[in-house]
């Protein structure tokens, strides 16, 4: 499963780029407005750092516009995504952009018949949010499930891109299901290297070896 970093923080893209967890970049205009950065420089700078795909999301919500949108963003640099809503006007600029050899990122996927549509429109990926189907009481992991079972029946090739991760458990359970993509935020991937019983294990590990009294440098 590849891992894409939910943000538009440099830092933390950063730091997790360099250690090779980040396959790609999702942002969103509410990640945009937290970052407190111009969307367009912004996006230039993820795009010089991860060279997988970077999702920049249009913020038009008719398709001529959302298409002139989505060129400009695609503009930044090869590797960006263009994101758009899942919404009909969504799905027809999905289908041109794609047309033009663009990736397309359709978000905001809550049910399974939204993404047979967007992979018939071409699109690159598919974004169910998990988080926000449990948040009204759903099983946002159904979802992921139901949506690998119609693209394996029909040998759809759009990648589903797990979203609106919030736990290590959501990140667990994409990979069992079969998700292509998860993104989630920085502090969820930095949370999976973490275990109680490694903190235990390491803190005895430490106590006995300053028993010893030796140094290895
Ligand atoms: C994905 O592309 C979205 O940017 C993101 O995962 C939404 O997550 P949230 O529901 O936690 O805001």
């Amino acid at each position: 499963m590849k891992f894409f970093v939910d943000t538009a923080e440099i830092k933390d893209i950063a730091e997790l780029n360099d250690l090779g967890m980040v396959d790609g970049v999702t942002t969103n205009p509410s990640l945009i407005l937290k970052s407190g950065r111009d969307i367009l420089e912004v996006t230039k700078e993820i795009c010089d750092i991860v060279s997988g795909p970077v999702s920049a999301e249009v913020v038009a919500t008719q398709a001529d516009a959302m298409i002139a949108e989505g060129r400009k963003l695609a503009e930044i640099a090869e590797n960006i995504t263009v994101k758009l809503p899942l919404t009909w006007d969504g799905l027809k600029a999905c289908k041109v952009l794609s047309s033009e050899g663009k990736m397309v990122n359709v978000t905001l996927c809550f049910s399974a018949n939204q993404a047979l549509l967007a992979a018939k429109a071409g699109a690159t990926f598919i974004s169910p949010f998990i988080g926000r189907l449990d948040d009204i009481d759903l099983d946002g992991m159904d979802l992921i499930e139901d949506i690998r079972t119609i693209y394996d029946n029909y040998g759809f090739d759009t990648q589903i891109l797990a979203a609106s991760i919030r736990s290590v458990g959501h990140v667990r359970e994409c990979a069992l299901v079969g998700a292509d993509v998860m993104t989630a935020p920085p502090e969820v991937i930095r949370k999976l290297a973490t275990h109680p019983l490694t903190d235990k294990g390491l803190d005895q590990f430490m106590k006995d070896w300053a028993k010893t009294g030796q140094n290895i440098l």
